[in-house]
């Protein structure tokens, strides 16, 4: 039933995900510079650019990437489960990713309450953890190299 749908529900997933890669990397930029930010307007205006960007686009794209995710995998035509490894490596890779969704979002609840302790080298540094899980994550689902 599902496989006549597998391409839209497919393309929808990549659409999902770019918007959630997106404010994944986006989100550490914009904790760099609301470290040098003065306390006040220049402060209030990166709080309100961080709780939309978490509230408006990166919690619904993550959502929509794990449910259209899981649609694909249980399309039973395509036994994704019994083709290899590489389904469960992504899996783990996209729990890592989500865990790192959750770590920003406490970051910008932090800075939210102007209790944010780190330092902007912090986030700078924490800007590559995404990237990196995205590379392997896109190549462990097109390449399926196990
Ligand atoms: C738990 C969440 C996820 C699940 C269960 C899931 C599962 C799947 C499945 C079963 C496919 C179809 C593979 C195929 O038709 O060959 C797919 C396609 C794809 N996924 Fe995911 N995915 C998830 C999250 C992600 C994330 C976070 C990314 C990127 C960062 C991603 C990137 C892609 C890409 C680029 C494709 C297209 C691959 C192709 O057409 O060759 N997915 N996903």
């Amino acid at each position: 039933m599902f496989a006549e749908f597998y391409p839209w529900i497919k393309a929808l997933h990549i659409v999902a995900v770019i918007s959630w890669m997106a404010g994944l990397l986006y989100l550490p930029r914009l904790f760099v510079y609301h470290c040098r930010a003065e306390a006040g307007v220049q402060s209030e205006t990166f709080k309100v650019m961080e709780e939309r960007l978490l509230r408006v686009i990166m919690r619904p794209a993550m959502i929509a990437t794990w449910g259209l995710g899981l649609m694909l995998v249980f399309v039973p035509e395509y036994q994704w489960w019994q083709s290899g490894w590489w389904i469960y490596g992504k899996i783990i890779l996209v729990v890592l990713l989500t865990g790192f969704h959750d770590f920003l979002s406490r970051c910008a609840k932090a800075f939210a309450k102007d209790a944010n302790a780190r330092d902007e080298k912090f986030f700078r540094i924490i800007n590559e953890v995404p990237t990196v899980l995205m590379i392997a994550i896109v190549i462990l689902v097109v390449v399926k190299p196990f």
